[in-house]
């Protein structure tokens, strides 16, 4: 038997109502300097890139707000403290932005690159067999204290390097909204963790580490997006939203090691480093 293709990642726009009640959360966002982007300085090539780079960020921004909602419902069912769901609540309506400004960024460099999205894949898997409040941890771990906490700085890294305004202000609308992002996954686990026994710990450093591995296969070249930046010079990456790969490796590494397994271990969860991230790294300077 053969299944049905995957749907397309499309997006729609009511307008209306709808866009009335989320004005306030898009506020700033039709005032970005948007068509100043000169797309005769490049390649019909390296614009096909950068179209496609754009298209999976705005899908990833997608998946951020369904795994941002995922991790809502297992915190309500975990009985979390009231003000850390609340906290966690307008971070759905911030990935909904940001999708929309992934999209936007597509469209300026010629449109979004044809991509299938799988809707069964949207949030990262949670063993069924785990507890309400293992589930919340696990969805804590894999969305924010590693997705989030991973993104941050490869954004902030992204926007010190940027150089057209359109893309650097792009960046710094997003960065400015993800900081709380990467960390309301630590407040949980800091509420949580006590409650937790040894055995849950090991079960949660297996979602880590199998998040973390999964982020390596990114930064590694293993996706399209990551593909797309390789062999183009930095002025042309710096133009048009990437980092050179070498700086997005160094900002990576330091980001797993320092800022996701060093403070898992500090709290009893035994993550693990990929195997790519030497323990004794340099660091490199903190993005701007
Ligand atoms: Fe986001
Ligand atoms: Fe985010």
């Amino acid at each position: 038997m053969t299944s049905a293709p995957l749907p397309c990642f499309e997006l729609s726009w009511l307008g209306g109502p709808a866009e009335a009640h989320v004005a306030e959360h898009r506020r700033g966002v039709d005032d970005l300097p948007w068509n100043t982007l000169d797309r005769s300085r490049f390649s019909p090539d390296v614009l096909d890139r950068a179209r496609l780079a754009w298209t999976v960020s705005a899908h990833q921004e997608w998946c951020a707000a369904a795994s941002f909602a995922a991790l809502l419902r297992a915190m309500l069912e975990a009985r979390a403290p009231l003000d850390l769901i609340g906290m966690a609540s307008r971070f759905v309506a911030d990935e909904v932005v940001h999708t929309e400004l992934n999209a936007r960024m597509a469209a300026e460099v010629g449109g979004g690159a044809p991509l299938r999205t799988d809707p069964e894949a949207l949030v990262p898997e949670v063993d069924p067999d785990l507890d309400a409040l293992e589930r919340a941890c696990a969805l804590g771990i894999a969305v924010s204290c590693v997705g989030e906490t991973f993104s941050l700085p490869v954004l902030a890294g992204t926007r010190a390097v940027a150089s057209e305004p359109l893309v650097k202000a792009v960046l710094h609308r997003i960065v400015v909204d993800e900081a709380p992002h990467g960390r309301v996954g630590w407040i949980l686990l800091d509420w949580a963790l006590p409650r937790l026994s040894a055995a849950s710990r090991e079960r949660l450093a297996e979602v880590a580490d199998r998040a973390l591995l999964a982020l390596e296969r990114e930064w590694s070249g293993a996706s399209d997006a990551t593909l797309a930046e390789h062999g183009l010079p930095a002025e042309t990456l710096h133009a048009l939203g990437w980092m050179t790969p070498d700086a997005y490796r160094r900002v990576a590494h330091n980001t797993v090691r320092d800022r996701i397994v060093e403070p898992l271990r500090r709290r009893g969860v035994p993550a693990s480093l990929p195997p790519s991230v030497a323990p004794g790294l340099s660091p490199a300077p903190a993005p701007s």
